[in-house]
């Protein structure tokens, strides 16, 4: 594959004002960038080649092989509180799933909360780490973490094989100069709530049929809407609507997500 480069990047994105660290190998972008974090490191992007400690949501490995995919983390600082940002995440997937798709030139989908499917195996998923404010307790930078499978899944341990897709064809800069345009232009104002609609358009399990744990119970029910703070309201068997904020949910006819 095409070496991911500063130079590329830059001829892609123009003079955005972001600023960039490449390694062949890191542990994993997310953890460097909290290691980092100050004031100057306002869109500072750190990518690798290789993470030999990549990591996902709810304490899981990214398994992040050399020579694959894309590793990235941006830090964005901010001064915003945990309610301004409850669609942070919503934004991050729907902006990478349209530069994903753009340069890919395939269709995709995204599972809530922000992995993305293609051809119902996940190629992306996204850990936002958020840093707060010692004295305000607002949220003062948010680290956004994005792990794609670009090349193949060829040698990729059997316990994640069943789940995982790759986009093939993709030149890793022009995907990766793409997602930044797209957090740019969020950054420009935070107006989350404008990523609603695709994000919706774009869901994997809107009108769809789950099964989600609650405190050890499961339960079971239709997907009937995503409400304004991107939270899934689920319409269960008894005909209630049960509201699910976080956690782990699985369609309920293909238990393999
Ligand atoms: C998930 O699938 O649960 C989220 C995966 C996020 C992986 C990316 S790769 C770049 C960044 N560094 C990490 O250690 N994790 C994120």
């Amino acid at each position: 594959m095409k070496k991911i480069t500063e130079k590329d990047i830059k001829n892609n994105i123009g003079n955005l004002p972001f600023s960039f660290e490449i390694f062949d190998v890191i542990d994993s972008t997310n953890s460097y960038a909290r290691r980092i974090v100050d004031n100057s490191c306002d869109k500072r992007v750190i990518i690798s080649d290789m993470q030999t400690n990549g990591r996902g949501r709810v304490g899981r490995e990214f398994y992040s092989p050399s020579d694959n995919g894309i590793y990235m983390s941006v830090i964005l600082k901010l001064d915003k509180s945990f309610d301004d940002l409850t669609l942070f995440t919503v934004a991050i997937a729907s902006i990478t799933l349209k530069a994903i798709e753009k340069v890919a030139k395939k269709t995709c989908e995204i599972k809530w909360v922000n992995d993305i499917f293609l051809d119902n195996k996940k190629v992306c998923g996204i850990l936002c780490e958020n840093i707060l404010s010692k004295d305000t307790k607002n949220v003062e930078y948010i680290v956004v973490g994005i792990g794609i499978n670009v090349k193949s899944t060829e040698n990729f341990p059997e316990n994640i094989l069943p789940v995982a897709g790759a986009l093939c064809e993709v030149d890793r800069n022009v995907l990766i100069s793409e997602i930044l345009k797209g957090i740019f232009e969020m950054s420009q104002d935070y107006e989350l709530r404008k990523y609603l609609p695709f994000y919706k358009e774009k869901s994997l399990v809107l009108h769809k049929n789950i099964t989600f744990e609650n405190n050890g119970v499961t339960y079971e029910g239709k997907v009937v809407d995503i409400n304004d703070s991107g939270n899934l309201e689920v319409e269960l068997l008894d005909g209630s609507i049960k509201t699910i904020k976080s956690g782990e949910i699985r369609l309920s006819l293909d238990n393999i997500y």
